[in-house]
């Protein structure tokens, strides 16, 4: 497994590696690997010929209270995870590297963006719009995979890659859980014991509320009312940054349940802001 940090060198293999034929599949990450971070690249690597894992920490998708400097890395042990999953190159770019000084061109997909995480994180989704499409740019991937925990992320560069003509298959892969519910993530490095043990609950609670209406709610005020209800009394710790119902699709909020709808939340306890969601066909 090679390990770039030069973009050019990156750019470089990969059109060779085209020249020659070879399909090219693309896992964005921001590293501290855990099994989701992984999934992705088991999902990824029998659909391609070369496997690339991109890891870093984008700085442009970080608001200015955000936690871009205490963000948890391992480069050794992501790079021996990735290896072990049979990763054909690692891209591991300083930010200089990635940006210049002056550098002004953003892509935005300001539609998908004015609800949840898009309505807290003020700039977020231009961050990853544009570094996803720089990695594009840089690897030409035939086929690339998120997950489905950022569902938004998700649904934007969706909407981006059809909007913009980028030749490249975006694959949704599932949230990868632990035992207890808690979608994995790298900010769970940030839960003290008690946090980790009350932060199943944001899971549950969406359980309970997808139930709620697969049982017949179809007003989504009371669907939301009955989740705020039930953090508040499973998860006095955690303060609730939002909790939405959607078309998962738009990403606009509904008022009546008819279709297929996204409940999404976010939720901070202590030093974490978690997000979980879940896809109710009713
Ligand atoms: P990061 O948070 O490192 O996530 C990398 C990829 O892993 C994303 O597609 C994310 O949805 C997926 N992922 C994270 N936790 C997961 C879980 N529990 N189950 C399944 N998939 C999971 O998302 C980003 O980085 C960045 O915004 C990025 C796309 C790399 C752009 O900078």
């Amino acid at each position: 497994m090679n390990i770039i940090t030069d973009p050019r060198e990156l750019q470089k293999q990969c059109l060779t590696w085209r020249s020659e034929g070879l399909t090219i599949g693309l896992v964005p990450t921001m590293g501290y690997f855990h099994e989701g971070h992984l999934a992705l690249m088991d999902r990824a690597r029998p659909l391609c010929d070369k496997l690339i894992v991109t890891l870093f920490v984008n700085p442009t998708q970080f608001g200015e209270n955000e936690d871009l400097n205490k963000y948890p890395h391992d480069l050794d042990g992501d790079s021996a995870k990735a290896q072990s999953r049979e990763t054909d190159l690692i891209f591991a770019p300083e930010s200089s590297a990635m940006y210049e000084e002056d550098h002004a061109t953003r892509v935005d997909v300001p539609e998908l963006g004015k609800h949840l995480c898009g309505a807290s994180r003020s700039g977020h989704f231009k961050g990853v719009c544009t570094v996803v499409t720089k990695l594009f740019m840089l690897t030409q991937p035939d086929v690339a995979v998120f997950g489905r925990k950022d569902w938004q992320q998700l649904a934007i560069i969706k909407r981006m890659v059809r909007d913009l003509n980028i030749p490249v298959q975006i694959i949704g892969h599932e949230i990868i859980r632990e035992s207890d519910g808690l979608a994995l993530s790298s900010r769970n490095a940030y839960l003290t014991e008690k946090e980790r043990a009350a932060a199943p609950s944001i899971r549950k609670g969406l359980v309970k509320m997808a139930e709620m209406v697969k049982n017949g709610e179809r007003n989504a005020e009371v669907a939301k009312a009955f989740l705020h209800n039930e953090y508040a009394s499973t998860l006095p710790m955690g303060t609730v940054d939002y909790i939405e119902l959607v078309d998962p699709d738009a990403i606009e909020p509904i008022e009546i349940i008819t279709g297929s709808t996204l409940a999404a939340v976010a939720v901070r306890i202590g030093k974490a802001r978690l997000i979980d969601n879940i896809l109710i066909e009713v």
